[in-house]
């Protein structure tokens, strides 16, 4: 039988991975979220460690950078073995290297020599072209853009339809608000806005 997978996270983010694992596989999945109201889930998250970890896959599914980032280093830190939820329409080269727990969603490209960390969201339809490095743990919203060679580092939030133009380093931290266009490299944990994105605090 094909190990059932684990979600941490019942809210939307968690029902994308679901609805992602549906059409990609036939296992049986399980929703674990410390809101017991949501629909369908079984127990809080630290109820993880009642699953046995040989008998299943974990998938930690929050928006929120900052909580992705403590589940799944809770979960790192005893040893399970995580699954990426990758939509079947996206394209992903074949020399891109994609880390732990990733969500790739619907009609996202990631293209040739691209470098994506552990727990990252690359959402519908975004684009990150060739030779971007995107570190771990960053959301980038949906049809949001990376051109080559851009660099995006730990714990970053790209908004949808912001654009980044080549060569630019996004700072670890860093908001970009939706629809920006980031014209140049970034300051850490700053935000910044509009067309060209200036920082505001
Ligand atoms: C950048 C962002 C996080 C800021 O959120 P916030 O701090 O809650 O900002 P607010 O909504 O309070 O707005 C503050 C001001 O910025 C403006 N603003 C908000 N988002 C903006 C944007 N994307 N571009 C330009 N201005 C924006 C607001 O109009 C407001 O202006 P005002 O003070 O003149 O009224 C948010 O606006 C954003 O862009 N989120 C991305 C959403 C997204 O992509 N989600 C993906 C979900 S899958």
């Amino acid at each position: 039988m094909q190990k059932p997978i684990v979600i941490l996270g019942a809210g939307h983010q968690g029902n994308i991975a679901a609805s992602i694992f549906e059409l990609s596989c036939t296992r049986k999945i399980i929703f674990l979220d410390d809101n017991r109201a949501r629909h369908n889930v079984s127990g809080k998250f630290l109820e993880y460690s009642s699953f046995n970890p040989e008998k299943h896959l974990f998938h930690v599914a929050l928006g929120d950078n900052k909580q992705r980032k403590k589940w799944f280093e809770h979960l790192l830190s005893n040893d399970v073995t995580f699954i990426s939820a990758i939509h079947p329409t996206a394209f992903i080269s074949k020399n891109v290297s994609l880390g732990k727990n990733c969500m790739v969603g619907g009609f996202a490209f990631i293209h040739t020599n691209c470098i994506i960390g552990d727990n990252c969201i690359i959402n519908t339809g975004a684009i990150i072209e060739h030779d971007c490095e995107i570190a771990h743990n960053v959301f980038v919203g949906p049809r949001a853009t990376c051109a080559g060679e851009v660099t995006i580092k730990e714990n970053a939030f790209i908004g949808m339809s912001a654009s980044i133009l080549n060569k630019v380093i996004i700072e670890k931290g860093c908001v970009i608000a939706a629809g920006a266009v980031v014209t140049r490299s970034t300051e850490v944990e700053s935000r910044y806005f509009g067309i060209p994105a200036r920082k505001r605090e």
